[in-house]
């Protein structure tokens, strides 16, 4: 007889929930106040659900389960974050989870769902009939020595971070950005960055994804200005603008204001002091997102419009928004990448971020 129980998360559970994360998945940034969130008050129309696995009164693993939004697949979902305690596994609690997240998934009218697989998880999501689609680095950066980088290749681009959005939910977002240029000896690059207007320079012959001449953008015509100072409908629009190529097992597509608000917007963690918005002509074309809890922050996603990319924007909201966090005591950065996504994987790179560990994304039927 099983010596485990499974049940519906209830708030009480959040803080447990966090430090179980925290143990697996060390590199993710998992707030209290947004799991506790989900459960007490979970958005609209996404037919969320988290259960709990109980072993000896204790909380020894959990799963959450949900509509994905963002995929213009109807009956698509997420099984996000099915983990176990290393102590607790071989019981058949990973296996009580996941039946318990598809039952709830099944009944919803979902019938694929995508998750994200730890290398030593993989052999049990392929058991129970996930397919390993996409690899997904997670890198970390030490804050406390964060300088400004020394951009040493210019031929390299930035893109969209695809990392998984909501940093703790293990929901991989693969974003894919045009290329975000940087040069040698570019004032783009000058730290500290001033929150007011900075000139911005475009190398002569510089592309844009689309094949097009990079326009330069006029000195002093970009401003970089904190989340906290923009309208949150401007803000959607020109997030769905940059989502609009985002790789991923399914064809995305934008969520709607009130999945949106909810998701990112009001996310509680998300920091909209530390969060770095770049305008130009008054329009926002280039963002880039932290997530915080305590010393430790995660870019849960950094984008430029399609036709403002090719002028180092992504980079510049990234450095921006990274030197913020080390003002005010942030002590490490975490990101995830598609691994197809060389550019974004090069900036990061040259940011100082360093590989931390490896998930691989997966889709089964339910
Ligand atoms: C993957 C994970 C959730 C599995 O949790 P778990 O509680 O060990 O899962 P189960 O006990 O149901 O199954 C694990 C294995 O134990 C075996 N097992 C189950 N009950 C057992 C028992 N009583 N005695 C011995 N083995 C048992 C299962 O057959 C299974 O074998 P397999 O690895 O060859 O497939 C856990 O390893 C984990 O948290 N990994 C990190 C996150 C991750 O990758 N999650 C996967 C998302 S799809």
């Amino acid at each position: 007889m099983a010596d485990y129980n499974i049940r519906p998360a209830a708030v009480a559970d959040a803080a447990g929930m966090v430090a179980v994360c925290a143990e697996i998945h060390p590199y993710l940034v998992r707030g209290e106040a947004d799991t506790r969130r989900t459960i007490a008050d979970p958005p609209a129309g996404e037919d969320r659900a988290a259960f709990v696995a109980e072993l000896d009164g204790e909380l020894a693993g959990w799963v959450s389960a949900y509509r994905d939004v963002r995929s213009a697949e109807a009956g698509f979902g997420k099984v996000s974050l099915l983990q176990v305690l290393p102590g607790a596994r071989r019981k058949g609690i990973g296996g009580a989870l996941l039946a318990a997240a598809a039952a709830h998934l099944r009944a919803a009218g979902i019938v694929r769902a995508g998750a994200t697989a730890t290398p030593d998880g993989l052999r049990f999501a392929r058991r129970h009939g996930f397919e390993a689609t996409r690899e997904l680095r997670y890198s970390a950066l030490d804050l406390t020595r964060f300088a400004t980088p020394h951009p040493a290749d210019p031929s390299s681009t930035t893109r969209r971070d695809a990392q998984p959005r909501s940093a703790g939910s293990g929901d991989a977002r693969p974003g894919d950005a045009g290329p975000e240029d940087a040069q040698p000896g570019d004032a783009r690059l000058g730290y500290p960055l001033s929150r007011d207007a900075r000139p911005v320079s475009t190398r002569a012959g510089d592309l844009r994804s689309d094949g097009a001449p990079a326009v330069p953008v006029p000195p002093g015509a970009v401003r970089l200005v904190s989340l906290r100072e923009v309208d949150a409908e401007e803000f959607y629009l020109a997030d769905a603008a940059a989502a609009v190529d985002e790789p991923g097992d399914v064809v995305p597509q934008a969520p709607s204001f009130a999945s949106w608000r909810y998701d990112i917007w009001d996310n509680p963690d998300l920091d909209h002091g530390l969060s770095t918005v770049a305008v130009v002509d008054g329009s926002i074309v280039s963002f880039s997102l932290l997530i915080r809890a305590g010393t430790r922050v995660w870019s849960d996603m950094t984008a430029t419009v399609p036709e403002h990319r090719g002028r180092g924007l992504a980079l510049q909201v990234k450095i921006e928004a990274l030197r913020r966090a080390a003002a005010v005591g942030a002590t490490t950065a975490f990101t995830a990448n598609d691994e197809s996504n060389t550019p974004m994987l090069a900036i990061n790179t040259r940011l100082g971020y360093r590989p931390v560990a490896t998930q691989y994304a997966c889709v089964a039927d339910l």
